[in-house]
Parts: structure tokens; C-alpha cells; sequence
């Protein structure tokens, strides 16, 4: 994004904490959208857009670990950093997410 470009952003509470367990992944609609929300086994959340790039795998159900997601369709796998893929393929949208009394809040 360049410095005179302004984009707006919005936060959505899509669900509830609870709706995740630890360790997997859920999808919901923020603003018209389907993201993937992952609660890692260490508390941390995550989110991301819900179709791989690759080939629309659900990313919800892919693998995690504290580094990376693995799209459970052709095992790609993508930095929660930033979204990128660690071999080089297209990259996916990361989304901020954090949890408020309970309330899962993802950002677009
Ligand atoms: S659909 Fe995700 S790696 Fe192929």
C-alpha cells in the first residue's frame, strides 16, 4: 500500500471463542467474507481468507503449528507472519483477530 493510499478497516465479532477448539480451525462470515479463525494450542489466534490459493482447499482444516498453517489439500503451507507460502506459491490474506469478553473480533 502506498503512503496516499488509505484503506479503511472494519472489525467484525463473528463467533465466540468457545466455537473454536483448541488446536483446529472454524470458518465464519466477516463482512460478507469467509475467513478462517484458528486457535493454536497456545492460546494464540489466527486468521486468514478460507479458500487455499492453490486450489480452494479449506484452510480451516488444515494442520497448524506456532509458524505456519498447512492447507490440508496439497500440504502448501503459509506463514502466519504475513500470509506467504514457504515454497514460493501465491501467498494468502492474513486478517488481524483478537478475542473480547468471549467474542471472536476479526478485522478486514
Ligand atoms: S488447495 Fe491448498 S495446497 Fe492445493
Amino acid at each position: 500500500m502506498s503512503l496516499t493510499e488509505e484503506r479503511t478497516t472494519t472489525a467484525h465479532v463473528v463467533g465466540r471463542v468457545e466455537d473454536v477448539p483448541p488446536g483446529e480451525g472454524r470458518t465464519f462470515v466477516a463482512g460478507g467474507e469467509q475467513v478462517a479463525v484458528f486457535r493454536l494450542r497456545d492460546g494464540s489466534l489466527h486468521a486468514t481468507q478460507a479458500a487455499c490459493p492453490h486450489a480452494g482447499g479449506p484452510l480451516a482444516d488444515g494442520q497448524t503449528d506456532v509458524d505456519v498453517l498447512v492447507c490440508p489439500l496439497h500440504q502448501y503451507a503459509y506463514r502466519w507472519a504475513d500470509g506467504s507460502s514457504t515454497s514460493g506459491t501465491a501467498p494468502i490474506r492474513v486478517f488481524a483477530v483478537h478475542e473480547a469478553d468471549g467474542a471472536l473480533v476479526v478485522t478486514l
